[in-house]
């Protein structure tokens, strides 16, 4: 598991193995725009401002993973045990 802080909401969750970000953030109650679940569609695309993704999306090309500034938090995780993310 890891944490992600919610720097708009001052929250911080904890992400289990078992569970994407995008439902952990949604089951806290915080509205997250998403569509394909499956890290296609780029619905989900959120700013990251602290940590690094272990990037999973089939959006992002291969420079924009690696500036580490947005993440597909319907697939995406983390590298490390926290991120700070723009929600
Ligand atoms: Fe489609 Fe996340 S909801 S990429």
């Amino acid at each position: 598991s890891f944490e992600v802080e919610l720097a708009q909401s001052g929250r911080t969750l904890v992400v289990p193995e078992d569970k994407s970000i995008l439902h952990t953030v949604e089951e806290a109650g915080i509205t997250v725009m998403s569509s394909c679940q499956e890290g296609v569609c780029g619905t989900c695309e959120t700013g990251v401002l602290e940590g690094v993704p272990d990037h999973r999306d089939f959006v992002l090309g291969d420079e924009e993973q690696a500036a580490c500034d947005v993440m597909m938090i319907c697939v995406s995780r983390s590298r490390g045990p926290r991120l700070v993310l723009d929600l």
